[in-house]
């Protein structure tokens, strides 16, 4: 391999000698689960100060060698994004705002000290890996390819600076959905021991270390029964944050959407694009801090009539009951709400190819 920064970068294909059969694919594809099964190709692009992003790559998928020294085994130096790849009726495969993607990509980047990839390298990079995978792309409803970008420090060095060496990599994932319950309501646990990201720290990007403080409450969740774990704001713990793996929006009886605003969440791209199909049909969309006794007491009063999760993995996601010590509200046997499932079928509409772009927000990606 020569190292040459060229841009746009250009990719080697190296065709999988061990892809699976058409029939191990299919069975695969007709039941996905999430994040569980993988395609034949990955991508790999590597970084390093002096050369820059070279070495563009197309690859059968298989493990990554690191040195027990790479930093981000030690440091937790590393960045990720999801996003999904969408099958339209004509055989066509579309992402859904990979430009948003990118940009996160790169504000990610900057938080954690690693190199930015510039926007064309990132939908080529995509772009790349469904030209190998393709056939992996589901057609089933509500089903998707998952595909998962990252970037991990790789230099060898147990000095703690920012890595001189980096690889960026993706792999693809068919995708159901993320929760076995399907999109019926979910519960909620309310963390009020932990917190996900504190002022000043990394919980804008989308780094491991975020994930892995999750962890330890998401395991709560679970033996409390609940789906996901819900974070409140770390300096005086009374401001909703978002949940361990997607935003949270509180919908009013007058059709207003209210959604926590924090430099310590993560920006959805599934929560933007929401809150825009909200304000196209005239709803009020309100982006600001949110006390929990908001929702405490806005759904006892009925002022409060549905709250629903978002994010790519999650969509659009109905909640039914929050708990917490000392906390229950709603009902766990909650009907899904009309507004809720009304913006997940025209987002999910879109994404799919069934309603008009009018935002343009899809991207082609099997030419
Ligand atoms: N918040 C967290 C912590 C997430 O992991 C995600 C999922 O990516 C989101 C929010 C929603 O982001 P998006 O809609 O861009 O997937
Ligand atoms: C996503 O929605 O892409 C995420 O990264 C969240 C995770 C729950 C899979």
């Amino acid at each position: 391999m020569t190292i040459a920064t060229t841009f746009p970068l250009s990719f080697d294909v190296t065709p999988s000698t061990a892809q699976r059969a058409t029939a191990e694919r299919d069975a695969i594809l007709a039941d996905p689960g999430f994040g569980k099964h993988f395609t034949d190709h990955m991508v790999s692009i590597t970084w390093t100060i002096d050369g820059g992003w070279h070495d563009a790559e197309v690859l059968p998928y298989g493990p990554l060698s690191l040195d027990p020294a790479a930093s981000v085994l030690h440091y937790a130096q590393e960045i990720f994004e999801g996003l999904k790849a969408y099958r339209h009726a004509d055989g066509s495969i579309w992402s859904f705002r990979p430009e948003a993607n990118s940009r996160r990509l790169r504000r990610s980047a900057t938080r954690l000290a690693l190199p930015h990839l510039a926007e064309e390298d990132f939908v080529e990079s995509l772009r790349q890996l469904i030209a190998a995978d393709g056939s992996w792309v589901p057609s089933a409803p509500e089903t998707s390819l998952y595909l998962r970008p990252f970037m991990i420090a790789t230099e060898s060095f147990l000095g703690v600076r920012a890595a001189q060496k980096v690889g960026y990599h993706v792999i693809a994932s068919p995708a159901g959905a993320y929760f076995a319950s399907g999109v019926t309501p979910v519960s909620i646990w309310l963390s009020t021991n932990y917190s996900r990201a504190g002022k000043g720290g990394t919980g804008a990007a989308k780094t491991g270390g975020n994930y892995a403080s999750s962890l330890l409450p998401q395991q709560e969740a679970a033996d409390h029964g609940c789906a996901q774990v819900l974070f409140l704001d770390s300096v005086e713990g009374v401001y909703l944050e978002e949940l361990g793996g997607m935003n949270v929006v509180l919908v009013y009886k007058d059709g207003t959407l209210v959604t926590p605003e924090s430099d310590s969440i993560l920006e959805g791209i599934t929560r933007d694009s929401i809150l825009q199909l909200a304000e196209d049909r005239g709803h009020k969309v309100e982006r600001r801090r949110v006390r929990l006794d908001e929702w405490v007491d806005g759904v006892a009063s009925g002022d409060i009539t549905e709250v629903f999760a978002c994010g790519t993995a999650a969509v659009v996601t109905p909640i039914g009951r929050l708990i917490g010590e000392g906390i229950d509200v709603g009902s766990a046997d909650a009907t899904a709400g009309e507004l809720t499932m009304s913006l997940r079928e025209e987002l999910t509409g879109m994404q799919y190819g069934r309603v008009p772009d009018r935002h343009g927000w899809m991207t082609r990606l099997d030419r």
